[in-house]
């Protein structure tokens, strides 16, 4: 990591000016769509939804905590919708997975959020591309949350390179392919030594074009993939506007499932990825598919905008469930996990 400093929140000269990241597949849309085999969004049979409380008699490292996971959000009555879903379905904590109100207008985004769900909500947030024009006026806004959140703490640059804890979680906030001069797998590689919670998440806004099925054409490097599957983090993106999310996988650069069964086993080298982003801002069609694929909710599955909710640490410390749900109240996927840190 060559900009070492922890300069936690408020440190706002930490934050890379720079590159101001150009969605240049955005502008490719003209492509003719490939032709795919139609599916219709994968049927797992749905879980007994443990209940949320008095159902634990262990000892617990994590929760029982609801996380709710959204990206491309936008500033529209669907990003609002979305947001009172969020409400609605109880969640206790939201991870933004980036590109925000795409006005550059960190106040009004900020605003709406504390309208739906208050200003001390636990929201916290990974900078997208559309994030980085205005991107100090978002960070001053996290930053100032993160101090109203009881029992949050985070260090490093907060939603570029940063680590937070809450409730048992563990989360990376990082900035993948938009702040250029940081060691992101040597950061992950680091940060997740010893770490023996649970419930890792590594959180950015750009997935590898293979990790989304739009027609992004983004080329990361893969050993972010890597590093958290290594160490048995959730990886959340965003960026697409559409949802997605892989098996069990065994190694991401080659594309290599590790198994298919639910609930999926997390263990250190096993891992699954999403994208998340439906969170408002439209909702795109579908270019890619893969057999690495368990999950794909589209324009062409005629998806509506929603988020992708995971209660972690329940009925026991180490198992969650998750399902993503959509402002109509349809819920195209549901699976469980099950972690051994
Ligand atoms: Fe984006």
């Amino acid at each position: 990591m060559k900009r070492t400093t922890l300069c936690l929140a408020v440190a706002l000269s930490c934050v890379a000016a720079s590159a101001f990241a150009s969605d240049s597949a955005e502008a490719a849309r003209s492509g003719a769509e490939r032709s795919f085999r139609d599916r219709d969004p994968r049927g797992i049979p749905a879980p007994e939804f443990p209940k949320e409380s008095g159902a634990v008699s262990a000892p617990r490292a994590a929760g029982p905590v609801k996380a709710a996971f959204i990206g491309d959000q936008g500033n529209g009555a669907a990003a609002r919708a979305t947001l009172q879903l969020i409400k609605a379905e109880g969640a206790e904590v939201v991870f933004h997975q980036g590109d925000f109100d795409y006005k550059d207008n960190p106040e009004a985004w900020d605003g709406l959020i504390n309208e739906v769900l208050g200003p001390s909500f636990p929201y916290f947030a990974s900078v997208g591309n559309h994030d980085m024009k205005a991107w100090p006026g978002y960070q001053q806004k996290l930053a100032a949350r993160l101090k109203r959140i009881s029992g949050a703490v985070c260090d490093g640059d907060l939603g570029t390179i940063s680590t937070c804890r809450y409730r048992g979680l563990v989360f990376l906030l990082m900035g993948v392919d938009l702040m250029k001069n940081n060691d992101y797998p040597g950061y992950i590689r680091k940060q997740m030594a010893g770490e023996t919670s649970p419930w890792k998440i590594c959180s950015w806004h750009i997935p590898h074009y293979l990790m989304q099925v739009g027609n992004k054409k983004n080329v990361i490097d893969w050993g972010v993939y890597e590093e958290c599957r290594n160490a048995g983090a959730i990886i959340a993106t965003g960026h697409e506007h559409s949802y997605s999310r892989t098996r069990l996988m065994k190694e991401f650069a080659t594309q290599q499932v590790a198994s298919s069964d639910n609930p999926l086993r997390l263990e250190k080298g096993r891992t699954f990825a999403f994208v998340s982003g439906l969170g408002g801002d439209s909702i795109r069609n579908q270019f890619l598919d893969g057999a690495w694929w368990a999950s794909v909710y589209t324009a062409k599955q005629k998806a509506n905008y929603g988020a992708l909710f995971c209660t972690f640490g329940a009925p026991t410390a180490n198992a969650a469930s998750c399902y993503f749900k959509n402002i109509d109240g349809r819920i195209p996927d549901r699976f469980d996990l099950l972690s051994q840190p």
